[in-house]
């Protein structure tokens, strides 16, 4: 019998859970009482270890203004409980009931053309709305003190998916709202007036009461004005998940608090909200008609290890099958969502739920898959790899310790982000999320693991990588820049992409020439951006005479002590330098002045990582995804084929393969969509 490892407690993400999770979203209210012994049962039989109970049950748990009916879920506690199935229970609070719109119009959201957003669907609140968060209080109030000692509570849910549907509200309510969160963050009308450039187009303010949200306008709207809303509209929703938070934790101290985040979701900034967490959750469905899917799927489970900071996260939601949204809805192949799951398991997830159990008979989501489907349990291949993906993660306890390791970081700042997408600028078609993954996917390609860091890292943050990527850091805070130059300064490597460093946190120029905070660091000066037309390129020369080509963007620029690596081979500005290497210190910074094609991406971080003895985990074929989880000494190497084809790895040392308890000592074949966690043996 191998040695099994238990996890401590210590290190237990769920403390009331010690194995991998999962399960998934559990809609009983939807049901008659008859199903849910069934439910129980066939939860049992295929592995369930956690629920999420009452995501969307507002209007049943409280049906009229603080007549809480909690007799049912009282009866589907305790008979989860008596099935042996914890529960991850949810406040109701992104479903506010009819009563709620009726009684209080106002805690509706508004969009930006001032219209004002109806019922019969979800997540129809203001999230600046005083009877909205009254209400949500009240209700979690009435929750916590119901449940907070059930012996089947092992997590608590706040509400869902914040900010979803409604990622910004321009109500009045809001208006007063965004006027508070401005004094608070100017104190005297003289610096908001000077933070927000008003001597443009006569846009002076001199009462506070005169500030409107950037709502449908004339013209272009002052930048400042809107990056400060999305800054009022994150921590708006943030406030609702704190009020919520803080009642449960009165309850229950030592019950884990989350709630569900959703991959890389631009209008809220999750850094923020992840340190405010207990457990980081996401929800991920990646469509599998799209061809290297796999790619950006990773990418978020980083961006949530990274949030967790290294420590386990919880996939939350994510189909058993097809989900009911899109266009055109396609199935995941058999297999695909067994190995889906380990990727998540891969990259640092200690377990996985699922939206949703039983697949709804009514509704906008009866064609969303569930565990149970339409057609039931009997011959249903989504049953079956459900059951049988149950059974397997019951005996993968001893991976809940090892963490998964990278020696490669990207920055990632949401603030940036907004500020780099408002309009206006000298090109419209830079978007945030092209340049991480164009950064990502050549690490991806060869199994270098990568790590998301904030803006706010320090130096010694970032000691902790070889190597750090800036894709794009249009919105630099000096304390940023400081860090990044120190890093290098250290001896650190450090990429960065254009159009970064060129405002700051007011989306004020940096003036000096740009990119002035890096000037320095990256020992050249850009004098003009020249955009380039969309969709056409202009050639690349690299420095050994190779071509290439790029497109989007050219910055013209004047080295002062950096090396050209790739020049420009056509515009007016041909033979100008487009792409620098700096030695600065003991490091060294590079600069990327372009969107070079892929191949040349490919090749320059290929450089950066060899100089900067950045290894692939192993050397595998194409679409072969390979990570390592370590704890102490041991080391589990995760082998997923996303490929159409048969595919085999050379292992850099032998091990046991956890899902088949088989030896591996020199290959590993892995089948289309198959999966392999090698316990490698320990170096003596
Ligand atoms: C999620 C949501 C779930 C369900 C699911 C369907 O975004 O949290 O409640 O609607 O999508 O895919």
């Amino acid at each position: 019998m191998p040695a099994q490892h238990a996890a401590t407690p210590a290190s237990l993400m769920i403390p009331r859970l010690p194995h991998l999770a999962y399960g998934g979203d559990y809609n009983p209210d939807q049901w008659p009482e008859e199903v849910w012994a069934e439910d129980a049962r066939l939860m049992r039989e295929a592995g369930v270890n956690l629920v999420t109970l009452g995501v969307f049950s507002w209007a049943r748990l409280e049906p009229r203004p603080g007549g809480f009916d909690f007799a049912w879920m009282d009866r589907l506690l305790d008979l989860l409980h008596a099935s042996g199935v914890m529960v991850d229970l949810a406040t109701p609070t992104a479903a506010p009931p009819a009563w709620l719109a009726r009684a209080h119009p106002e805690s509706l959201p508004v969009t930006r053309e001032g219209v004002r957003l109806g019922l019969g669907s979800r997540e129809a609140f203001c999230p600046n709305s005083a009877a909205y968060r009254e209400a949500a209080a009240s209700v979690t109030r009435a929750l916590a003190e119901r449940y907070a000692s059930h012996p089947a509570l092992a997590l608590w849910h706040v509400s869902n998916e914040y900010a979803c549907h409604v990622p910004e509200c321009y109500c009045e309510t809001c208006a007063l709202a965004f006027q508070g969160w401005l004094r608070r963050r100017y104190a005297t009308l003289d610096a908001l007036n000077e933070a927000w450039s008003t001597a443009f187009w006569s846009q002076h303010y001199s009462e506070w009461e005169e500030i409107t949200p950037p709502r449908a306008a004339p013209a272009q709207l002052n930048p400042t004005q809107q990056l400060d809303y999305a800054r009022c509209m994150s921590d708006s929703y943030l406030a609702c998940f704190e009020l919520e938070k803080a009642l449960l934790r009165a309850e229950s101290p030592d019950i884990p608090i989350t709630t569900n985040f959703m991959n890389f979701y631009k209008p809220l900034d999750y850094w923020a909200w992840a340190a405010r967490e207990d457990v980081i959750s996401n929800d991920a469905y990646p469509d599998p008609a799209v061809a290297e899917v796999e790619i950006t799927a990773a990418m978020a489970h980083d961006l949530m290890r990274g949030l967790a900071r290294g420590e386990p996260w919880l996939l939350m939601e994510q189909t058993p099958s097809q989900v009911n949204w899109r266009p055109v809805n396609a199935l995941k192949r058999p297999g695909q969502m067994r190995l889906w799951c380990y990727q998540a398991l891969a990259r640092g997830a200690n377990g996985t739920l699922f939206f949703q159990w039983r697949a709804s008979r009514a509704g906008s989501e009866k064609f969303h898959g569930g565990f149970v489907p339409h057609v039931g349990t009997e011959r249903s291949r989504v049953w079956d790899e459900m059951r049988s993906l149950g059974a397997e993660l019951a005996t993968l306890d001893e991976i809940m310790a090892a963490r998964t390791r990278a020696e490669v970081a990207i920055l990632l700042d949401w603030e940036s982000w907004w500020a780099l997408e408002l309009d206006s600028h000298p090109s419209s078609e830079i978007a945030l999320m092209d340049r991480v993954q164009a950064f990502y996917a050549p690490l991806w390609r060869r199994n270098i693991t990568v790590d998301f860091v904030p803006a706010s890292a320090t130096p010694d943050d970032l000691a902790r990588y070889r190597v750090v990527l800036v894709p794009n850091l249009y919105l630099t805070r000096a304390a940023t820049a400081q860090a990044l130059s120190r890093y290098v300064e250290r001896g650190g490597r450090l990429v960065m992409g254009y159009f970064s460093g060129i405002v700051n946190e007011r989306d004020h120029i940096w003036m000096g020439g740009y990119p002035a905070p890096f000037r320095a660091l990256l020992g050249l000066r850009v004098e003009e951006f020249a955009p380039i037309a969309s969709g056409a390129t202009i050639p690349l020369r690299a420095a050994d005479g190779s071509s290439f080509t790029c497109d989007q963007w050219a910055d013209v620029m004047d080295l002062e002590g950096a090396e050209p690596l790739a020049t420009y081979a056509g515009e007016w500005y041909a033979g100008r330098t487009a792409v620098t290497r700096h030695t600065f210190m003991d490091g060294i910074a590079y600069y990327v002045g372009t969107r070079p094609d892929t191949a040349y991406l490919e090749r320059l971080l290929r450089q950066v990582c060899d100089e900067a003895g950045v290894k692939p985990e192993i050397e595998a074929p194409a679409g072969l995804e390979v990570t390592r989880r370590m704890v102490g000494e041991r080391s589990y190497l995760f082998a997923l084929n996303h490929g159409p084809a048969a595919a085999s790895l050379r292992l850099a040392r032998p091990g046991r393969d956890l899902l088949t308890g088989e030896r591996r000592t020199t290959t590993l074949d892995l089948a289309p969509l198959g999966v392999a966690i090698i316990a490698e043996d320990v170096a003596r």
